[in-house]
């Protein structure tokens, strides 16, 4: 991807989106949602799961179809047009009400909610709150280490009391002695400790290599000729819980 061409702001997303750059969209439901379904669930079924900044996730659908009520939200239409006209899902859309601009994209059955808005619009009066949180790529697509502060206390009202996040952040492959480029805004388990503050537990639940999965990701049209689209990086899963 062009780095002069594409900005990561709302207006920046659409374009990439409207090109086809979506490399960060896997072709599957991802493997960590699975694997912690019940710890982020609580082992009870029914539960409101918010993912913020969902793209066109399967995760959704698996969610779903594991019997909870879904909220997506992504500030660009394309992907939740995509999302319920891909994977066959009947669907509304409607006005968000409060939000200018803002759409309700919602399943026939009443199961999944899509909002297409800014997230820095939504608030609970507006959507609710919920009782989990699956956050894949949130924090990396909102640049800057302010804007992802204000990311993370935005969240905060979204979730119920008591509720889990499950976190999943990349960490760039640093060879020993390397530091991270000066691009680079990962977040490191203190970053996540002192963001995360208003949370009575944090804990680091796991640590795999995006090289194991990668050949699930989307091809984007600069991978060339067919290479998958490739990212040396170790995925970080945070298991949280809101105080
Ligand atoms: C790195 S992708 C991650 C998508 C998804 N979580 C996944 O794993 O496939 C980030 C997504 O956030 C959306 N996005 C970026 N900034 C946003 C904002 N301010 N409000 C809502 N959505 C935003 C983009 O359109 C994009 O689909």
């Amino acid at each position: 991807m062009s780095e002069e061409e594409f900005t990561f702001t709302p207006d920046g997303w659409v374009k990439m989106w409207a090109k086809g750059f979506i490399g960060f969209h896997f072709k599957i439901v991802h493997p960590v949602i699975k694997e912690f379904h019940s710890w982020l669930c609580d082992g009870k079924t029914n539960q409101r799961i918010f993912l913020p900044l969902c793209g066109k996730s399967l995760d959704m659908m698996w969610l779903a179809e594991q019997g909870h009520q879904v909220v997506g939200l992504d500030c660009v239409d394309q992907a939740a047009k995509e999302f319920f006209e891909e994977n066959k899902i009947q669907y509304t859309v409607n006005d968000i009400q409060g939000i200018e601009g803002g759409k309700l994209f919602k399943s026939a059955d009443g199961k999944i909610e899509f909002y297409v808005c800014d997230f820095f619009k939504i608030s609970s009066d507006i959507m609710g709150q919920c009782d989990a949180i699956w956050d894949i790529g949130g924090l990396f697509a909102i640049t800057g280490y302010d804007q992802k502060d204000k990311y993370v206390d935005h969240l905060k009202p979204l979730l119920k009391s008591g509720g889990r996040i499950l976190l999943d952040l990349a960490e760039p492959k640093l060879k020993p002695g390397e530091t991270a480029p000066e691009w680079d805004e990962s977040l490191y388990e203190a970053d996540v400790k002192r963001m995360f503050a208003w949370c009575s537990s944090i804990k680091l639940a796991q640590t795999y290599d995006y090289a194991d999965i990668n050949e699930h990701l989307t091809k984007d049209p600069s991978s060339g000729d067919g290479d998958e689209c490739s990212f040396e990086a170790y995925g970080k899963v945070y298991h949280l819980i809101a105080k």
